[in-house]
């Protein structure tokens, strides 16, 4: 197949991380004897030093003349610590999630068995996890009106959902549910908020679609207790965007680290891939990040985007065996054994590489 794919590494170790899961890519087309055409694009701060913009007009272009985009992640300390900055890296992101129509973010949560020991929650809670959030991802707080008033000393957000939003979203929670274990968890605060109640009553509607998939309601208050308490008893978490944040960041405490956690956002067009980690600046240029989300998120591209499923697998048995074989990156490494062989950036890669070459 003749793919055209937009390499986006965007800020901090987004970089490196990207580099590798291009690596994988490459060798998944030598292998399989695809053809695979790349562009690089920029977004976030570089592009805001490069250009004054978050977003450039040509990124967008080039991504939405792509097929799929392969993402590393946006921010700079910079801006976290002034918050009155108007231009911010994080406005590129939200705007190309917007232009881009990428309204259902999936993030699946499974904890690869070598890493049991790696998570801070106990193993005989964990084992067997297997979660698919589906965050909504061009609504809510994130995009609704937003200012200050009374001389700047009061600051809202308004939280919005209109009804088309959660329908969309709820269709694609309930028919990945379909080929899962056969239940959808919706998570609100429908005893509070108003656009929760609305949630909730339109994925009840959408859910009676779906006999044969059991659907339950949790505040997201309870969620969070529950994923950390029982996780095994989730299978498709399906929230709105603030809540998905969240519970996905807590989440990835159950796949061993946010260094594994690979993302997909789709909705109308080309499709964007990602680490559901950030631009991590504190390690940033030192080449100890974990590749290993950028390459699972390869993976979901690969199958996602262009339906190969054979190739998505090999990445992933690729993974589970440079793992099983005991390579680390620091991050999943478990300090009680000497046995794990700790690896940088670029030799995760490389391991990940030759282990492609033998499956
Ligand atoms: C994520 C990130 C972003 C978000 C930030 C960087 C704006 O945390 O993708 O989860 O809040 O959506
Ligand atoms: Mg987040």
């Amino acid at each position: 197949m003749n793919k055209k794919i937009v390499i986006l590494p965007g800020d901090g170790i987004g970089k490196e991380v990207t580099t590798e899961g291009k690596r994988v890519l490459d060798k998944i087309a030598e292998l399989y004897g695809h053809h695979f055409e790349y562009e690089y694009a920029t977004i976030g701060h570089d592009a805001i030093e490069a250009i004054g913009d978050p977003l450039p007009e040509e990124s967008l272009n080039k991504m939405k003349n792509s097929d799929a985009v392969l993402f590393g992640a946006v921010g700079h300390p910079k801006y976290d610590n002034d918050p009155t900055l108007k231009v911010r890296p994080e406005q590129g992101l939200l705007k190309m999630r917007k232009e881009l129509g990428l309204y259902a973010n999936l993030r699946p949560i499974k904890l690869f068995d070598e890493l049991l020991e790696a998570s801070s929650i106990k193993p005989e809670i964990l084992k067997g996890s297997d979660i698919l959030f589906f965050r909504e991802l061009t609504g809510d707080v994130y995009f609704g009106e937003k200012g200050r008033k009374d001389d700047r000393n009061t600051a809202y957000d308004l939280m919005i959902y209109q009804r088309y939003e959660i329908e969309r979203i709820a269709h694609k929670a309930f028919q990945a549910a379909r080929t899962r274990r056969k239940k959808v968890t919706s998570v609100d605060k429908a005893n509070v908020l108003e656009s929760s109640r609305l949630w909730r009553e339109v994925v009840q509607e959408i859910g009676k679609q779906y006999p044969d998939v059991q659907l339950e309601h949790q505040f997201v208050d309870a969620a969070a207790m529950n994923l950390i308490k029982s996780p095994r008893s989730f299978d498709v978490v399906l929230t709105g965007n603030l809540f998905g944040d969240i519970l996905t960041d807590e989440a990835s405490q159950i796949a061993g680290s946010m260094g594994m956690l690979a993302s997909a956002s789709v909705g109308d067009k080309v499709g964007l891939y990602e680490p559901i980690h950030g631009s991590a600046h504190d390690i940033t240029g030192k080449g100890i990040a974990n590749p290993l989300a950028s390459i699972l998120s390869a993976a979901l591209l690969l199958d996602i985007s262009f339906g190969m499923k054979q190739e998505s697998a090999a990445v992933i048995k690729a993974v589970e065996a440079v793992l099983k074989a005991g390579y680390r990156t620091a991050d999943i490494a478990d300090a009680s054994t000497s046995k794990d062989k700790i690896l940088n950036t670029q030799q995760m890669g490389t391991q990940v590489v030759n282990q492609l070459a033998k499956v």
